[in-house]
């Protein structure tokens, strides 16, 4: 089997998290503060936050398109969706908002989940399955090649090696440019780089969920974009007077803006997507940018939540 793993752009650890922007696949640049919109879906009644269904098209549509809108027009350079986020419409939204795609603009999508009811996301990997979906998300993205297609999820029903393959193909014929991965650990990243160059890893991770440490580093080695989702949960932390809120005041910046430079600091890789419905907080977190977090605010906050 060829070994296919790929080494982007080489990186200095001690001064690269102040950049801010990072190439995506070593030929993608983008700033380091992406929008993530799973949350641009349902409607007035629907549950939200954890509860969140993301099942039906925003009722607010035109307030959807303004919010991205907005986003690229802030400096927003990496827009990430899903084909299983309200079953397409989010893709459909984004090209509605977006298309023609401003050059430099990067819209991530996933494939490889099904959506059967409101609650549940199954993933699939047949690999037909799987180039089929892709074939869907180019037309609703009105567009012939996807910046970035991840595997929303490893389905353990088949070999990696078969839907690592699948993505493999589809960049072949030119119809992905880069290849990711979701919720993934080093191991299966590793088992990943077999087939396919990986070029970002998407995992749950923020000040208050830090399974994944080992896979920050080993993204952060690899010169991999590595893409925290629910970036922006704090957890008990940022209660008035804990270590969030305290180096948060020092900074002159709200809890979320510090947070999420503290992922910005955490390793020059990393590329937070949070998702918002809200103006006020869209524009908050892409302020995050030009929050001057220093080492020892850092080292302060590592030394309080680190477990
Ligand atoms: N790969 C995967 O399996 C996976 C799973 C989940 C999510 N994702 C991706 O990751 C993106 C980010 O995740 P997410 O949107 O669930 O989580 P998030 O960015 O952590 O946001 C979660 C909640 O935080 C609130 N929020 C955002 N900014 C805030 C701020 N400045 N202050 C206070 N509250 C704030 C939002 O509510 P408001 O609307 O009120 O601001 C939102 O409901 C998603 O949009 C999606 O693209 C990927």
């Amino acid at each position: 089997m060829t070994n296919t793993t790929t080494r982007h752009t080489a990186i200095d650890p001690t001064t690269a998290h102040v950049s801010p922007t990072f190439r995506i696949g070593g030929d993608l640049p983008v700033r380091r503060i992406g929008y993530g919109t799973m949350r641009l879906a349902d409607g007035p009644g629907d549950p939200t936050g954890p509860e969140a269904r993301i099942w039906t098209a925003p009722a607010d549509r035109a307030g959807a398109i303004a919010l991205l809108r907005g986003a690229v027009e802030q400096g927003v350079q990496l827009i990430d969706t899903a084909d299983a986020y309200a079953l397409g419409a989010g893709e459909e939204l984004i090209a509605d908002a977006l298309h023609p795609y401003r050059d430099g603009l990067v819209i991530a999508t996933k494939v490889g989940v099904v959506r059967p009811s409101p609650t549940e996301w199954v993933p699939l990997g047949h690999p037909a399955y799987l180039r089929q979906q892709t074939e869907l998300s180019l037309r609703r993205l009105r567009t012939d090649r996807i910046d970035l297609l991840y595997l929303h999820r490893i389905d353990p029903a088949y070999p990696v090696a078969e839907q690592l393959g699948a993505l493999r193909q589809l960049q072949e014929e030119g119809k992905v440019r880069h290849i990711g991965l979701s919720e993934v650990g080093v191991e299966e990243i590793r088992e990943a780089q077999e087939t396919a160059p990986v070029a970002s890893v998407q995992n749950l991770y923020n000040l208050a969920a830090r399974d994944h440490e080992e896979v920050v580093t080993y993204t952060a080695a690899q010169g991999i974009a590595f893409v925290p989702f629910f970036p922006v949960a704090m957890g008990a932390h940022a209660t008035p007077g804990g270590p969030l809120d305290t180096i948060a005041k020092e900074l002159g910046a709200t809890a979320a803006q510090t947070a999420l430079a503290w992922l910005l600091h955490r390793s020059p890789t990393v590329l937070p997507i949070p998702g918002t419905a809200s103006a006020a907080h869209l524009a908050e977190n892409i302020g995050a940018l030009a929050v001057a977090l220093g080492q020892e605010q850092f080292t302060r906050i590592e030394a309080a939540t680190r477990a």
